[in-house]
């Protein structure tokens, strides 16, 4: 190819909100990882229209891209968990193009959507379904402080495993990271 950087050298990690634009290079891994079916559990086979659908979420949600080498290789939402008088607590979702994965993308917009959660004001952050075999996720969450509060037994059909657990995960967000 070119004398350019390798694909796999990833200097700097650019993370900003996305927009409607970015949603053409979202698409290919977010159809990837879920019609993979061991980490989410979402319909398989979404069209383009459906799947932005189901990722953009309208405000208060925010929506990120992270960039490297001026490709987008990972996304991140956060928003309520819950309206009204539980909407102080957030929740989010994060995907890496799996090519990119191991580089520390994920770290890296777990760490961003941690601040700006708190930034807005949202006291805690809660992820209501981690596969309970996804090891890589279950390492970054620990690693940034979240803590299993319980485990929906047998509540994921993972493809290899049968039924396998959900891990419903926690962590403050009035402490620093
Ligand atoms: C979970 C997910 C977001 C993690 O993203 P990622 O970019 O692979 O995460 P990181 O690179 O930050 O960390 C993953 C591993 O790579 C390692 N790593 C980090 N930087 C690295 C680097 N420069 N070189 C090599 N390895 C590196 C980390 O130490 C970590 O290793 P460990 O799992 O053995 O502890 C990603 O795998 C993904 O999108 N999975 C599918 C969807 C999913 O599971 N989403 C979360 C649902 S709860």
């Amino acid at each position: 190819m070119g004398d350019g950087p390798k694909d796999d050298t990833i200097a700097t990690v650019l993370i900003r909100d996305a927009t409607d634009d970015d949603w053409p290079a979202i698409y290919p891994f977010f159809r990837t990882i879920v019609d993979d079916g061991r980490t989410y559990a979402l319909p398989v086979g979404l069209s383009v229209d459906e799947a932005r659908l189901v990722w953009f979420e309208p405000a208060p949600w925010r929506v990120f891209v992270a960039i490297a080498n001026g490709v987008v290789v990972g996304t991140a939402k956060v928003g309520p968990v819950r309206a009204g008088r539980g909407s102080h607590v957030a929740t989010a979702s994060f995907m890496v193009d799996p090519d990119r994965a191991g580089r520390g993308i994920g770290a890296a917009l777990g760490h961003y959507v941690i601040d700006v959660a708190r930034s807005l004001g949202y006291r805690a952050m809660q992820f209501n379904a981690v596969v309970e075999t996804n090891t890589t996720a279950m390492r970054l969450w620990r690693r940034l402080d979240f803590r299993i509060l319980a485990t929906i037994p047998e509540a994921f059909d993972h493809p290899d495993a049968g039924l396998v657990g959900l891990h419903v995960m926690h962590r403050r967000l009035s402490s620093s990271t």
